[in-house]
């Protein structure tokens, strides 16, 4: 079912149109009515444990930083994410009374497994989020949830980031249920949330046609910065790679409010913001940051589904009432973006240069 491009023209561009549908699988019997479930946990994993670590590679580790903001709001449960590969040799203090989660695609990167051996060596709980069953990660992790996503060809990853989003998501409200953390009101506004993300998901033909229109004009200058605030600068962070890996411009993501403490020396008519201006979440505080960015020259291209009238484009999204709507509808636009560039530049959008699907080696 995954193996072919089934008319699009990379498989890349077809896992973006999968996304609305493999995140339905993924939230399968997960959601209830009261609160979020998963057969591989239990209540008892929370037992002793009074901070969740987590640790990932590339764009896994985009999906931890993201569950980190829901993890500490959601669950209340303190929640720190670090890059396998810096974890691995600073000598950490591990103690018993935190939870490590490890995020994989693949389950086989070797930072995130060995770091996954300290953590067991260390006797903690450890958890893995993974698309692969049967991989070394969900062989050694003590529990593992899966993503079920499918086989994710294109080395850019899509359908993995927003599997393994949502089911983060799942798991801080499946905590937040076991700790009575939020209260049912929140809890059914969160999962009303959750049942429209394959919604937010469906791409629309006129937002496809508008990356595609914007990818004309976003092809020269000198780089990108992609800003949000939140959970929308992890998705910051993730449409800047997205646009490295495969169109080999230079972007960075930054949060929105940390770009006067430097960043904004080099705002001129040739840096590119993509601004990630969601309605639910911290809107003005985002924008005031923007219309620094402008007053500057920069060349804006804002994502929002609130029109704003110092942008040089816009890409409008549909309108929601929760932040994560906004989060997945962006998402699309991001990797859309990116891929139209990649396409306009002539790569090879599936097998971009230097990089590998999976890196199993140091
Ligand atoms: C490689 C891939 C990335 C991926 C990262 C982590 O760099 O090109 O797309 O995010 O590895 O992979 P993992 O399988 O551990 O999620």
């Amino acid at each position: 079912q995954y193996a072919q491009k089934d008319g699009f023209r990379f498989f890349m561009e077809k896992e973006i149109y999968e996304q609305s549908d493999v995140v339905s699988d993924c939230m399968l019997e997960r959601v209830k009515d009261e609160t979020t479930s998963f057969d591989e946990i239990n209540d008892s994993i929370l037992d002793g444990i009074n901070e969740i670590k987590i640790c990932a590679c590339g764009t896994s580790y985009h999906a931890g930083i993201t569950s980190s903001y829901l993890f500490e709001r959601l669950s209340k449960i303190k929640c720190n994410v670090e890059i396998a590969s810096e974890f691995r040799y600073k000598q950490p203090l591990l103690t018993k009374d935190t939870l490590f989660i490890v995020i994989s695609q693949s389950g086989e990167t070797a930072d995130t497994l060995e770091v996954l051996k300290m953590a067991k060596k260390a006797g903690l709980k450890t958890l893995v989020i993974c698309n692969v069953d049967n991989s070394s990660m969900t062989r050694l992790a003590h529990y593992s949830i899966l993503t079920r996503a499918g086989i994710e060809k294109g080395v850019a990853s899509t359908k993995a980031f927003s599997t393994q989003t949502v089911t983060l998501w799942m798991l801080a409200l499946y905590f937040a249920n076991v700790k009575k953390s939020i209260s049912n009101e929140v809890m059914q506004k969160e999962l009303t949330a959750l049942r429209e993300v394959p919604n937010a998901l469906k791409i629309e033909d006129k937002i496809h046609e508008k990356t595609r229109r914007l990818s004309k004009r976003y092809l020269h200058g000198h780089g990108f910065f992609f800003i949000g605030r939140d959970v929308f600068y992890p998705l910051a962070l993730e449409g800047a790679l997205k646009l490295k890996e495969i169109s080999y411009l230079h972007a960075e993501g930054y949060p929105a409010g940390e770009m006067k403490h430097g960043p904004i020396a080099l705002a001129d008519p040739e840096l590119f913001t993509i601004a990630l201006m969601p309605q639910n979440l911290l809107y003005d505080k985002v924008k005031s940051n923007v219309e620094e960015l402008s007053a500057r020259d920069s060349t804006i291209c804002s994502i929002s589904s609130l029109d704003f009238e110092l942008s040089d484009d816009f890409v409008k999204i549909q309108e929601t009432n929760h932040y994560m709507l906004e989060f997945f509808e962006m998402l699309v636009v991001v990797q859309l973006l990116s891929m139209e560039i990649s396409i306009r530049l002539g790569n090879d959008v599936d097998m971009p240069r230097n990089l590998a699907k999976s890196v199993t080696v140091e």
